[in-house]
This record gives structure tokens, C-alpha cells and sequence, in this order.
């Protein structure tokens, strides 16, 4: 798969690797939906891929809003007639110890980092579809831990770390349903860890020193984005470029349902599995 002429939405490309992400799709041809909550900064990175006579749009939305998320899917939906890629890129990284809320009143990594990539796919799935063979791809970590889902949104012991950790997995828990859910229908979806401690402002943030670069984590998802080698590959996990295994909660078929039913009610959508019951 060559990306020129393809169109790829990637979340979260004003800054760090999806920024990186975006500039290199743009250089090689793709028509590049970059999203963000910046303005300033979106078009500075559709004029720096112009420049480089690409092509690209800004499209602006803080994902801490369903209703957001809701006005981005109907943007995209009236300016393609198809998605061939959607890279959920965009997130919080795991400063701070005060429990913040998103505009829904929900944790807000899970909502962000999560919620808002479950309810973009979900809404974008019928132009995603109409590009097949397309791909999804969900920029997780190795930094996961099991959700509790008797306190889902962290009421209790809330940390920075747990609250990423646990919106990471669930990315993961989303990815492995998904597939489950797209097998035979010609679109992919896999979730990775890029790279650890890349320099960006989210590792800046938690007062971690970098140890790799926007390069080393954007190659790996550009690989899951383009590359022929992971074509008939979906439901997995990437450590990189190589594959790996995700927490043991992303195999246990019990929580992947438990985290979809809630994920559904949540957004206020119907469950397209449970309507094909009888
Ligand atoms: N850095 C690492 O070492 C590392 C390791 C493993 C996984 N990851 C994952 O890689 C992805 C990208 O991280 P990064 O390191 O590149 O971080 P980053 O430089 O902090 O970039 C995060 C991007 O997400 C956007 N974003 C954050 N909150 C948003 C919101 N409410 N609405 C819309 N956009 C929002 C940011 O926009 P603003 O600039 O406006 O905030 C920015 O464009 C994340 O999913 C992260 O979990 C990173």
C-alpha cells in the first residue's frame, strides 16, 4: 500500500509524533486531515505540507466533547466521499494527580484518550468502509493497567499514570473487539506502543528524560498505516514494529464486552452487535 492519493485523518497532529505523522504523509502524497484543538498550530502544519506540494486540511475539535467528536465526524463526512485511514493519534499523557472531568463528566483520559477514538471510528466506520481494503489505527503504550470496572471513571485512588494506563488498555480492549467485529470485511484495526519516551510535550510534561525520538515512533505507525507487511494482520498489538501482547485484560472476552456495552451507552449509540441478535 503506497499512500499517495490515499486520505488519512490522523488525531492529534499539532503536535509530537502525530505532527511528525502528519508532515510525512503529506510529503508522500497523502491527502492529510490534521486535527487538533489549536488552531494556530493546525495550519501551520497544512502550510508546512503545502509547501511541500501536499495536500492537507485543518480540522479542529477538542476531543474532551462528544459533541466535539460528533461536529468533527460530520465535517469529515461532508469533505470525503471515503477515509482510507483513521489514526486515533490524539491524547493526555499522565501528569498531574487532580481527577479532571471531560465536558460529558467523564475521567478525562478515558474520555480523550478513549472515548472520543471509539465514538470517531464508530461515526466514521461507513466512510472508512467504502475505502476498503482501509485501515484503523489506535497509538497506544505499554503502559496499561486493567480497568476497574466497578469505578471506571477513578473516583477512588485516582492518579496521572492510572488514568492513562487504564484509557491505554482500553484502546487495546477496543481494538481486539473491533477486529472481532470487522473480520471479513476488508478493514483493519491495530493498536501499538510507537516508541518509549519520545520527545514530546507529553513526556516533557511528566518529567520524564526522552530516550527515543518523533522519528522512532512515527515510523512504527506508518508501518501499521501503509505497509503491505500488515495487511491481513488486525486485532493485534505492536511493541514498535514488532508485534507483542497486551495486558492479559484485552484477552478476556468478558471485559472487551463489558467496556463495548459502556462505551455504547456512554455515547447515546446503539451496539450494531446487539441489534444483529435476535
Ligand atoms: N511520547 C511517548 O513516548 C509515547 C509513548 C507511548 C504512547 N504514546 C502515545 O502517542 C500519542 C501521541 O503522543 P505524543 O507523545 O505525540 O504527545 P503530544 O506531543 O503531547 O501530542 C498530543 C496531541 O494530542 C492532542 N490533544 C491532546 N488533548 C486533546 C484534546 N482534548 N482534543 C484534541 N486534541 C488533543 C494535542 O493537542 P494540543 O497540542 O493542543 O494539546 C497534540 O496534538 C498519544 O496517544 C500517546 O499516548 C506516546
Amino acid at each position: 500500500m503506497t499512500v499517495e492519493g490515499k486520505t488519512i485523518l490522523v488525531t492529534g497532529s499539532t503536535d509530537g509524533v502525530g505532527r511528525w505523522l502528519a508532515l510525512r504523509l503529506g510529503a508522500e502524497g497523502a491527502r492529510v486531515l490534521v486535527h487538533g484543538r489549536d488552531r494556530r498550530r493546525g495550519e501551520a502544519v497544512v502550510a508546512e505540507i503545502g509547501r511541500q506540494g501536499g495536500e492537507a486540511t485543518f480540522l479542529e475539535a477538542d476531543l474532551a466533547s462528544l459533541g466535539e467528536v460528533r461536529k468533527l465526524a460530520d465535517v469529515v463526512q461532508g469533505q470525503t466521499d471515503g477515509l482510507d485511514v483513521l489514526v486515533n493519534n490524539a491524547g493526555i499523557g499522565t501528569a498531574g494527580d487532580t481527577r479532571e472531568v471531560s465536558a460529558d463528566s467523564c475521567e478525562l483520559r478515558f474520555a480523550v484518550n478513549y472515548l472520543a477514538g471509539f465514538l470517531l471510528t464508530r461515526l466514521l466506520l461507513p466512510k472508512i468502509e467504502r475505502r476498503a481494503p482501509s485501515r484503523i489505527v489506535n497509538v497506544s503504550s505499554l503502559g496499561q493497567q486493567a480497568i476497574d470496572f466497578s469505578d471506571v471513571m477513578l473516583t477512588r485512588g485516582y492518579s496521572g499514570m492510572r488514568a492513562y494506563r487504564q484509557s491505554k488498555l482500553a484502546q487495546i480492549l477496543f481494538t481486539v473487539d473491533l477486529a472481532e467485529e470487522l473480520g471479513g470485511r476488508n478493514v483493519t484495526v491495530n493498536a501499538l506502543h510507537p516508541a518509549t519516551y519520545m520527545d514530546t510535550t507529553m513526556v516533557r510534561l511528566s518529567g520524564v528524560r526522552p530516550m527515543s525520538t518523533v522519528e522512532d515512533g512515527g515510523e512504527a505507525i506508518l508501518r501499521l498505516v501503509a505497509s503491505p507487511a500488515v495487511e491481513s494482520l488486525s486485532g493485534r498489538f505492536f511493541n514498535g514494529k514488532r508485534e507483542s501482547r497486551a495486558d492479559a485484560q484485552a484477552y478476556d472476552p468478558d471485559a472487551r464486552s463489558r467496556l463495548r456495552r459502556l462505551s455504547f451507552d456512554l455515547v447515546g449509540m446503539a451496539d450494531p452487535r446487539s441489534a444483529q441478535r435476535p
